[in-house]
Parts: C-alpha cells; structure tokens; sequence
C-alpha cells in the first residue's frame, strides 16, 4: 500500500495541504499519510530544519512526499526551506522538476484571444544541479572590494538524463515538440555541453521535432505563441523562470502544479506558489494547485484515471467561477475545496 509522507510547511502550506488531503482521501482512502512537522515554526522552536534521519525515511518508506510551502518572514535566511526542499530534491536526486502548463479555462489566461487548447505544454526542469547547489564563496565580504561567486555545474549526466527525460516523456504522452532552452551564445561552457547533448539525444527520436530556442527568445515566444510548445527542457534557473511565467499563462501560480522525480524513487509534489505571507491564515489561499498536485500524485501512484477526474473537477469550478478571490471569486479555501468535491 502506498504511503505518503506530508510536509505541510509555512503560511498557506498549512491551510492548502489541510484540503489536498481531503481529496486526496475521498478518492484514496486506502493511501496512509504521515505528517512531518518541518518548517519555519520548528526551526524557530528547536533549530532543526531537515533531520537526517527524515531524509532518509522519505528516500526509503514512502512513496512520495506531499509538500506544501516554505518561507517565512521571521527566517530572513530561509535556512529551512533550503534544507527541506532543495535539499530533499538533491539528496534524493530528484532531477526532475515536472512543470505541467495547462489552461483549465480561457477566461482565467491573461492573453487576449486564446482558446483552451493554445496553452498546454509541460516543462521539465533540471532540477539536482545547474546554478542551485550552493557552490561558490564569497571573499571580503562586508567590504569595497568584496566578491561573491555562484557557480553553474552542468554534468554530462545530469545533463543527458533531464534531456532523455523530455524526449521519452514527449514520446510516451503523444507529443510531437521538444524544445531545449538555454543560453549557450553568452554561457560557453555549461550550455554547450547542453546544446551537444540535445543534438546527441535528440537523433535518438526521429519521431518528435527538436528545437532550440535561447531562453530570453523562449520567454517571448511563450507570450507569443503558447500554442507552438509541447515539451520545453531547460536547466534548473530557467525552468524556475519560465514555470512562473507558464503558471500565469495557465491563469496564476494558484493553478500551478509539480512533481520533483527520478522514476522509481520516492517522489516529491507541491503546488508552485509559495507560502504568501501576506495572505497567510486567512483562509483564503487558492486550494487548487495543490488538488492539481494531488492530481499528479495519483497518476504517479498508478492512479491515471483519478488524476484526469480530479482535473476535470478543478475545471468544472473554474468554469463555473466557484473559485477564491484572486480569481475573481467569492469561496474560501474551504469553499473551493467543498466545490471540487461536490464536481467530483
Ligand atoms: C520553486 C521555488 C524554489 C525554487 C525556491 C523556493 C527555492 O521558487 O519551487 O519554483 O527556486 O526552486
Ligand atoms: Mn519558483
């Protein structure tokens, strides 16, 4: 039986992890889930923020992580968050970050003239190495003269296998396209090895058309011509980038769903927003990215056709406007959730 370890996190991880779980057991109640209490609220309590021991057990016990979000404005440092979530994408080599880009309803898009159909496309994200490893110092800090260093690993392997990623997803979901991102005309080193590695790869599937586009042209064209992309590839910055970019093509970052994998291997799903602060505790959060994300973890678990109810639900609310404010609604995070229940 599948098991699931849950990290609701800070501010409306907490309020939007309450409802995913709702969900999650009204269309799975035989799926276990342990909570985890990790976040800012422990940090500040007892100065831990990721137990070894708690890395451990999610690589080796569950099937995957629910996560809800990370930050807190009384850790300026976001120590924790670094240590939670990076550090479960890291340690458990979760290498991709799945970035699913899917408009639910036309009217939610900020483009005029758009139809459903036109925004549908899924990024995969480096999501272990590139410019978020920490590698790097600082020298004469504090001073006129000082300087400080972040430095981007691109590894041949890491590299390959995010790209082989796309390419093998693309073929298995139907899809025609995949384009590889980067920015290898100012970064010579690091982004030639991605632009060989994609030519490599990319003769290994005649079947599905490669193409290239730098990264600032890439952001263009997705405000452009959403309608020309189905699988976008790119390293861990730019897909952190252009995924906040996609979630309000999609109609904004509460609609946004992910999944940090390696196949195999336990999992890690959040929604993409964060912990909103501002909002935070009054129960008016979006719930609907992480029911999105519950979604994917379903699928993940085996559970396709639960994942495809599950958005048709979200989609008949958004096409009924039964959703929270930010979207122009009146429900309460509970409201939204009890809407998609009712759908479902
Ligand atoms: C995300 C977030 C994280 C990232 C932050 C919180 C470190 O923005 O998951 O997209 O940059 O990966
Ligand atoms: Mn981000």
């Amino acid at each position: 039986m599948a098991r699931i370890a849950v990290v609701p996190g800070d501010g409306i991880g907490n309020e939007v992890i309450t409802e995913g779980l709702r969900v999650l057991h009204a269309l799975a109640p035989d799926i276990e889930t342990e909570h985890f209490d990790l976040g800012a609220e422990r940090y500040l309590r007892d100065g831990t923020t990721m137990p070894a021991d708690v890395m451990r057990r999610f690589g080796s016990e569950f099937s995957a992580v629910l996560l809800g979000a990370l930050g807190d404005p009384r850790v300026p440092s976001n120590v924790h968050a670094k240590d939670i979530l990076l550090g479960s994408r890291f340690e458990l080599d979760l290498f991709i970050n799945f970035r699913p880009c899917k408009l639910l309803d036309a009217r939610y898009c900020p483009l005029k003239d758009r139809a459903e159909s036109d925004i549908d496309f899924v990024v995969f994200r480096e999501n272990t190495e590139g410019l978020y490893t920490g590698v790097g110092g600082q020298f004469k800090r504090g001073t006129a003269d000082e300087v400080a260093m972040e430095q981007e690993i691109n590894t041949r392997k890491g590299v390959e296998r995010i790209i082989r990623a796309a390419f093998a997803w693309a073929r298995a979901n139907g899809r025609r396209k995949v384009c590889m991102s980067d920015k290898a005309n100012a970064m010579r080193h690091g982004h030639d090895l991605w632009q060989r590695v994609f030519r490599l790869v990319a003769a290994e599937y005649p079947d599905i058309a490669a193409s290239h586009l730098y990264v600032d042209v890439l952001a263009m064209r997705l405000v452009q011509a959403p309608q020309d992309f189905d699988v976008i590839v790119t390293n861990n910055l730019f897909g952190d980038i252009i995924t906040d970019l996609g979630a309000a093509l999609q109609g904004g970052i509460g609609l946004a769903a992910s999944g940090n994998l390696n196949p195999g291997k336990a999992a890690l799903f959040e929604p993409v927003h964060g912990s909103a602060p501002d909002i935070a505790g009054q129960g008016i959060a979006n719930p609907f990215a992480t029911l999105l994300t519950v979604g994917m973890l379903l699928a993940y678990l085996g559970r396709p056709e639960q994942e495809v109810r599950l958005q048709r639900a979200v989609q008949t609310c958004l096409k009924a406007g039964r959703v929270t404010r930010e979207l122009g609604g009146t429900l309460r995070t509970t409201e939204a959730t009890d809407a998609v229940l009712a759908a479902l």
